[in-house]
C-alpha cells in the first residue's frame, strides 16, 4: 500500500513537471517569434512604433514641425529642407523678411523664404531651435514642454508671454500626454545644433 502511494505521488510530481516544462516552452517560443502579449503591448504603447523616440519622429514628420523649424536651401521649385540644420530654428544671422513692416503688419503676413521668420500683426516671430543644444531645448524638462504646447507658454514657464503665430499650438494642444512626451523624447535624441534664434519683436507703432 505504502509503495503504491509513493509511486502515485511520483507519477503526479513528474506529470506536473512535464506540464510546467511544456508551458515554459510555449511562452519561450512565442516571445522569440515577437508575438508575445508583452511585445504587442509595448508596440501599442508607442502608437504602433517600436520605441517612444520612433513614434515621436513620426509625429514630428506628420505635424510638419520641419516646415517652420528647419532652415531651407533654395531649389528650382522653391525652399527645400536643409536637414543638416534639422529643427534648429531661424538662423541667428538671417535678417527678418525685407518688407515695410507697417504695411505687412496691417495688410498681410510676410515670411522669409526659409519660412522661419515671420512678420504679421503680432510683430516679428522666429521659429525656435528645437534641438537638444543649450541654445535650444537642451535645458528643458518634459513638464515644461507639455506646458508650452498645452498652454502656449514661451519656454513652458508660468511667468512668460504667450507664444506668437504662426506656431500652431492651438492645434497641437489636443495631443495626448503620451504623444507630447514621445515628441519631446525624439527632440532630445536628434543632433544638437548651436543656434541662438533672434528675439521676437512687438509690432511697430502705427
Ligand atoms: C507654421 C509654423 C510652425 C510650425 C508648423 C511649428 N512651429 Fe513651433 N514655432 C513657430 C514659431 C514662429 C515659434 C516662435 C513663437 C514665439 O516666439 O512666440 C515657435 C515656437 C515653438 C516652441 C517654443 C519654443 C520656446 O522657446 O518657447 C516650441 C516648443 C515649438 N515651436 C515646437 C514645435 C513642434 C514640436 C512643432 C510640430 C509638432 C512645431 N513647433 C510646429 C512656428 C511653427
Amino acid at each position: 500500500m505504502g509503495t503504491q502511494l509513493t509511486i502515485t505521488a511520483c507519477l503526479l510530481i513528474s506529470s506536473i513537471s512535464i506540464l510546467v516544462a511544456c508551458t515554459q516552452k510555449t511562452s519561450d517560443e512565442s516571445s522569440s517569434s515577437g508575438n508575445s502579449d508583452s511585445a504587442v503591448a509595448a508596440k501599442m504603447q508607442y502608437g504602433g512604433y517600436k520605441s517612444q523616440v520612433k513614434w515621436g519622429e513620426h509625429l514630428v514628420q506628420i505635424c510638419a514641425c520641419n516646415d517652420c523649424h528647419t532652415p531651407k536651401t533654395m531649389g528650382p521649385q522653391g525652399p527645400e529642407l536643409d536637414m543638416s540644420l534639422m529643427l534648429s530654428g531661424h538662423p541667428s544671422k538671417m535678417p527678418p523678411p525685407p518688407v515695410d513692416r507697417k504695411i505687412a503688419e496691417t495688410k498681410g503676413i510676410a515670411s522669409t523664404q526659409t519660412l522661419t521668420g515671420w512678420v504679421g500683426p503680432w510683430g516679428i516671430s522666429y521659429a525656435a531651435n528645437l534641438t537638444p543644444d543649450e541654445s535650444g531645448l537642451g535645458n528643458w524638462t518634459e513638464p515644461q514642454f507639455l506646458k508650452c504646447i498645452r498652454e502656449g507658454k514661451w519656454k513652458g514657464l508660468d511667468s512668460t508671454r504667450q507664444l506668437l503665430p504662426p506656431m500652431p499650438w492651438q492645434a497641437y494642444k489636443f495631443m495626448s500626454d503620451d504623444e507630447l512626451k514621445a515628441i519631446f523624447a525624439y527632440l532630445k535624441s536628434i543632433p544638437a545644433v548651436n543656434n541662438v534664434v533672434p528675439q521676437a519683436q512687438p509690432p511697430v507703432q502705427r
